[in-house]
């Protein structure tokens, strides 16, 4: 799908997005343990931040100053009401170039709707992103083998890829970073979350 077709979609459930997921926990916790890993509070970027600001919360209040980065503009729209003092932008992540080292970075459910061919140049490019002991979480599809499937969201369909769980392992791995937790969070369903640190 093309970026612009993708924003598009999101900016029509991006106010359903806000109400659904401002107090919502999805998520949560996983966040709460990547921070655990931490040994700075610094900034911290949130890729596919959303309408809610829910992770950009958390990250306030732990100390850390966060900034949102979403491909659509009325979520980032939503997300500027509910928090003017963050930082926030409208950008496609694969064109995203870093200007800083972050302590954390997190891509809770975005960047599994990149297109197969940008998921290892944008899973290389944050990893780089991170200082020294900085740490990623992200979700990705599980399995072995890379995959593309789509599915209807809210009305609107979607597309997904990924690259299996080993190949993740690896790109981490050749980007200085060590896995430092890796669950099937909605087993049956095939969700898996990474958190990785920088070495
Ligand atoms: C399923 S929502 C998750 C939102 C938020 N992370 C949360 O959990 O509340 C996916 C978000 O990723 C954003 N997104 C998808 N592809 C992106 C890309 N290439 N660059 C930046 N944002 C992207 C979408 O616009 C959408 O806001």
């Amino acid at each position: 799908m093309e970026p612009k077709e993708l924003a598009a979609r999101y900016d029509l459930i991006a106010q359903w997005w806000q109400i659904k997921h401002q107090n919502s926990s999805y998520g949560i916790a996983q966040l709460e343990r990547a921070i655990q890993f931490t040994s700075r509070r610094h900034s911290a970027l949130d890729v596919g931040c959303g309408s809610s600001g829910r992770f950009i919360d958390i990250l306030s209040k732990q100390g850390f100053q966060p900034e949102g980065l979403d491909i659509s503009r009325e979520m980032i729209d939503l997300a500027v009401q509910l928090h003017p003092e963050v930082t926030f932008c409208v950008e496609d992540i694969c064109h995203w170039i870093p200007g800083k080292l972050y302590s954390l970075i997190c891509a809770w459910d975005s960047t599994f709707h990149l297109p197969l061919n940008m998921q290892e140049p944008v899973m290389k490019k944050l990893c780089n992103a991170l200082e020294s002991d900085g740490v990623i979480l992200f979700t990705c599809g599980g399995g072995h083998t890379n995959n593309e499937i789509s599915g209807s969201f809210q009305g609107q369909d979607f597309e997904y890829s990924t690259l299996g769980v080993d190949a993740f392992l690896r790109i981490i791995s050749e980007h200085h970073c060590t896995c430092r937790h890796l669950e099937y969070d909605q087993y049956p369903e095939n969700h898996v979350y990474i958190i990785a640190q920088k070495t």
